[in-house]
């Protein structure tokens, strides 16, 4: 499999294929990294790291990622750099790509990071914008694949804010790996209408199904259930009316029950708000699937650099 010098924007980009290709080189990667052996595929290569927002995993991960494959990590905040102060994304992107070999962006727009791809000429990866969060669902996905062996066949219900970055991409990448999803919002969230008919296509093409409900009777089979903050980064004013929206969609004992299943995991990209989205008890009986998954974005966004950008 060749991705040599792609972007990683959306999952949109990717086939199924190349999808499963980044989980098993995450896999190998991570079996390496337990032995004590890290690589050097990105020596000589500098990463621009540009965050807009805040993060603690995403950021760590590509630093430590990067490090360990003999890169050099060049971490850019929002006030460090010139973009969106004084100068355009179309210019910022031209410098860097005159000095970097590839560029992480967190910020707003997903236009901004579409903008970098298309501007700099180097590969671009997605560290989450408001629209998409691409990076984080392969370790999702590698968390459940080392939970069951599979991913083909498995339900996920995501249970919460139906429309923001998470909920949208992992509609995504369930749909094309054939991963059976289902979106649990009050309608007033869920996805963009536009959204859920491209998903549908390539649940066509995967053979799983694809839903969209308001009741919780959707939780029935759930293999995993996933949650996220009910207020996204920038959407802190939001938190009134959000809490009155979704406390019937809170994950407790009791939803985790719907699904019926004994070994049904509970899963979090994080960072969490106990006591919204997810009691402090089922977090608490989750925390060694929930933290691996944090872990595991290291793993997953070290092998999307080596296969974008490596050297072998
Ligand atoms: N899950 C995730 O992206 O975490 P950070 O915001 O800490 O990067
Ligand atoms: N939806 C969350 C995800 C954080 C990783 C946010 O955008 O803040």
């Amino acid at each position: 499999m060749n991705l040599k010098g792609r972007s990683f924007l959306t999952l949109k980009d990717y086939t199924a294929d190349e999808i499963e290709y980044l989980i098993e080189l995450a896999e190998d990667l991570k079996k390496k990294k337990k032995e004590g052996i890290t690589g050097n595929s990105l020596k000589g290569k500098n990463i621009a790291l540009i965050f807009e927002k805040p993060s603690t995993r995403t950021r760590c991960s590509f630093t430590v990622a990067c490090v360990d494959e003999g890169g050099h990590p060049e971490y850019l905040g929002k006030d460090d750099i010139q973009l969106g102060h004084k100068e355009s994304v179309e210019d910022t992107a031209r410098v860097l790509g005159r000095m970097f070999d590839g560029i992480e962006f967190r910020g707003y727009k997903q236009e901004t990071v579409e903008k970098l791809a298309k501007y700099s000429g180097v590969p671009v990866w997605n560290g989450l914008t408001d629209t998409y969060h691409p990076t984080q669902i392969l370790a999702d996905f590698l968390t459940l694949k080392e939970q069951f062996g599979k991913l083909k066949g498995l339900k996920m219900v995501y249970v919460g804010d139906g429309r923001n970055n998470m909920a949208n991409s992992l509609m995504i990448g369930a749909s094309k790996l054939g991963i059976h999803f289902t979106i649990l919002a009050p309608k007033a969230l869920w996805p963009s209408e536009e959204l859920i008919k491209e998903c549908s296509q390539y649940a066509i093409e995967s053979k799983s199904q694809l839903l969209v409900s308001d009741s919780l009777e959707a939780v029935a089979g759930a293999d995993a259930i996933y949650t996220d903050v009910w207020c996204s980064m920038g959407e802190e004013d939001l938190a009134a009316e959000r809490i009155a929206l979704l406390k019937p969609y809170q994950v407790n004992d009791a939803l985790m029950d719907l699904s019926q299943k004994e070994h049904t995991i509970f899963l979090h990209c994080l960072p969490a708000v106990k006591g919204n989205e997810v009691t402090e008890e089922v977090f608490e009986r989750f925390a060694d699937v929930i933290f691996n998954q944090a872990e595991n974005r290291m793993h997953t966004i070290k092998a999307i650099m080596v296969a974008t950008l490596g050297n072998n």
